[in-house]
């Protein structure tokens, strides 16, 4: 277990558009555990840098503006950033093309770390999403996700999100984003030899969902201990 015993940790790593959040918050749902999405505290991060003109290639200046930043993440999926509602603003184009860059800050992810393993202490577990979950925040996590689907899904799915930009547009988004995410220098995204690799192309959430119950260890009769 988590941390010697304490916390029940279920790590979900993948691409975007892999179907994590949603996996990954009808999953916690479904084990009664809360749920983090990091990827949106990466974005709140992004959307305060550029709504105070920072450059996001300007690593001191993002990185103590992440420290002093205050993201609240609230259950029903509102995040509040400085206070200010920012829930739709972090999800916006320009946002998503400056991500990268700030979630490639060594210094913010430090800081953004601490805060989910934090966040994960106070509630004696959790269902965590991500890119480094499984690898770096939480290695020892009790089940391990790493979620994937083809290219070709991904965008379908981040396009059909938002009405704002053409599947064209998004799946060039995301083909730069992964490329950016997974060879960028620090904590890149990863799949570890130890995580259950699910590529949910041709599966419905309630399937993959279903399966992934059945393997968290404790939580059902059909449990399998090669996960243990
Ligand atoms: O899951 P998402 O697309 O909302 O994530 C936004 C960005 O944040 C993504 O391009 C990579 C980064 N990210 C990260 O580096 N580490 C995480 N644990 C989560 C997201």
């Amino acid at each position: 277990m988590a941390d010697g015993g304490a916390l029940l940790v279920v790590a979900i790593d993948g691409p975007a558009g892999s179907g994590k959040s949603t996996v990954a918050r009808r999953l916690a749902d479904a084990l009664e555990l809360d749920y983090l999405d990091t990827g949106a505290m990466y974005r709140a991060v992004t959307f305060a840098v550029l709504a105070r003109g920072v450059e996001p290639d300007n690593l001191e200046a993002v990185a103590e503006l992440a420290e002093a930043l205050k993201i609240e993440m609230e259950p029903d999926g509102t995040i509040l950033v400085d206070s200010v509602n920012a829930t739709t603003e972090i999800r916006s184009s320009e946002v998503s093309r400056c991500v990268s860059e700030v979630a490639n800050n060594q210094r913010v992810r430090r800081e953004l770390v601490s805060r989910q393993r934090e966040w994960t202490r106070r509630r004696g577990g959790g269902v965590l999403e991500g890119r480094d979950i499984g690898s770096v925040v939480y290695p020892d996590a009790d089940l391990k996700v790493y979620l994937t689907a083809s290219a070709e899904v991904r965008a379908r799915r981040r396009a059909m999100e938002s009405a704002e930009v053409s599947e064209e547009s998004v799946a060039r988004d995301l083909a730069r984003r992964d490329a950016y995410d997974s060879q960028r220098q620090n904590d890149p995204l990863r799949q570890t030899d130890d995580a259950i690799i699910v590529d949910t192309s041709d599966m419905t959430i309630d399937e993959v969902v279903t399966h992934l119950v059945t393997l968290v260890p404790g939580r059902s009769d059909e449990g399998n201990p090669s996960v243990r």
